[in-house]
């Protein structure tokens, strides 16, 4: 096993969910017979104490041309996007001659499209060229690159240095952080904040939502880990701020170290991590534990709701559901298929158990008598909209944080 990608230290397996394919590869029926896995497994660092896989899928193959996912297909999603950057302009960005903003990952401009409306300079790095191509056609600037140390000093030397460095969702799927954190430092301003918004350990943990875990994310951070990055690499943790989003997510601040003084939340909140001794091996292995019994316990009522001849349908193709789908065995034999609004998952197969994708319409037609919620991160945003669904009689199965049919 290679060591800890923050601090070098040996990584301890605690789970192992098996052969998985690539989350966001939804294939075409003629790509059949043509699929990459990798073993998914994660490992906790005895040193930083990161969490993180044991294992590394070179990055061109999951964020290619085609890289399926988009960021607009959540309406709470839109409004934290349209918050975040408004947020900026009001603060780090305001009172200053002329703001720079950069965003990692900026996928298809959802957030940085209210950053070019402000008017403000700005760049997004995104390397999928299909998401790229809908950023710009958003209104926002897009270096079509993944940001690194070399693409990130290319930029410093261009356009001078970034008041704010932002990325959601995606510092969490870079493993390589010395390449990472160095572009940071070559461009970031000498009072500049990089700012990232990833899911929390903490929120995994409590809900044993394991499907946070495949072969895109490499890392969870927790306040502890991320204030042992930062201080590997010259920055300190100055801010720390628990989000709804991303089935429950933290925002991490970052500054130069000794720039800023931090708010006593961090603090705070390492505090309540050691409390709950969230990184000690004991926690993880009763997690990976649980996890197993929800994989029984799903698998069981999928198969008893066959045998009893229920019609079941999936909710969101979302890539957490690859995780699930390939640890349990749910196939379109037990799922028939999965509905999604994203145009580039529709008319494809779902990655490795190739459950059909097709668009909301086609539950709406005919409801299921079960719904299956593997987009349980925006559930309220979801029900609500689907009300329909139950007034028919329809019932949702969650499996966050336990295996449930909701009763309306
Ligand atoms: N920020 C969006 C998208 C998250 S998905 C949101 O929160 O909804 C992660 C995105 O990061 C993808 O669009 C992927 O192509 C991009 N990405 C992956 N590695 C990157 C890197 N090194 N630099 C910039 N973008 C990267
Ligand atoms: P998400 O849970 O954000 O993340 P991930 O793919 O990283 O696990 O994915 C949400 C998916 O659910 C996305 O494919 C779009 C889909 N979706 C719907 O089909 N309808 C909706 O109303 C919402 C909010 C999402
Ligand atoms: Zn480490």
């Amino acid at each position: 096993m290679n060591g800890c990608r923050i601090c070098g230290g040996r990584v301890e397996e605690f789970l192992d969910l098996g052969p998985q394919p690539l989350p966001d590869a939804f294939l075409l029926p003629e790509e059949l017979g043509e699929e990459y896995f990798h073993r998914l497994a994660v490992g906790r660092c005895t040193g930083c104490t990161v969490v993180q896989l044991t294992g590394e899928v070179p990055r061109e193959r999951v964020f290619h041309h085609d890289y399926a996912y988009r960021s607009a297909q959540s309406g709470a999603m839109r409004e934290h996007f349209a918050r975040t950057a408004l947020g900026f302009a009001d603060t780090e960005l305001a009172g200053r001659a002329d703001p720079f903003f950069v965003e990692i990952g900026c996928n298809d401009g959802t957030l940085l499209r209210n950053v070019a409306a402000a008017g403000i300079r700005h760049l997004g790095f995104e390397p999928s060229g299909g998401a790229a191509a809908l950023a710009r056609s958003q209104g926002a600037r897009v270096r079509e690159d993944f940001f690194e140390a070399a693409t990130a000093a290319a930029v410093r030397e261009e356009e001078g240095p970034a008041h704010v460095v932002y990325s959601s969702d995606t510092i969490s799927q870079i493993p390589y952080t010395a390449s990472l954190l160095a572009g940071v430092d070559a461009l970031l301003d000498p009072d500049g904040v990089f700012v990232f918004d990833d899911p929390y350990l903490r929120d995994m943990i409590e809900k044993t939502s394991f499907d946070q875990i495949c072969n895109e994310r490499f890392y969870l951070f927790s306040v502890r880990s991320v204030t042992a990055m930062a201080e590997r690499y010259g920055f300190e943790l100055v801010d720390a701020v628990r989000l709804p989003g991303y089935g429950g997510g933290m925002r991490y601040v970052l500054a130069r170290a000794g720039a800023r003084t931090p708010s006593p939340e961090v603090a705070r909140l390492r505090a309540e991590e050691e409390e709950l001794r969230l990184t000690e091996p004991e926690t993880l292995r009763a997690f990976a534990a649980s996890v197993l019994r929800i994989r029984d316990e799903l698998t069981a009522l999928l198969r008893r709701l066959r045998a009893e001849g229920r019609s079941v349908a999936g909710y969101g193709a979302t890539a957490k559901s690859a995780t699930v789908t390939n640890l349990c065995g749910i196939g379109p034999e037990l799922v028939p298929y999965v509905c999604d609004t994203t145009p580039g998952k529709q008319g494809r197969l779902s990655p490795g158990v190739h459950i059909p994708v097709v668009p909301p319409e086609t539950f709406t037609a005919d409801y299921p008598e079960y719904a299956l919620l593997f987009a349980w991160s925006h559930a309220e945003e979801i029900i609500a909209k689907e009300q329909g669904f139950r007034a028919a009689g329809g019932k949702w199965i969650v499996y966050v944080p336990e295996v449930r049919v909701l009763e309306s």
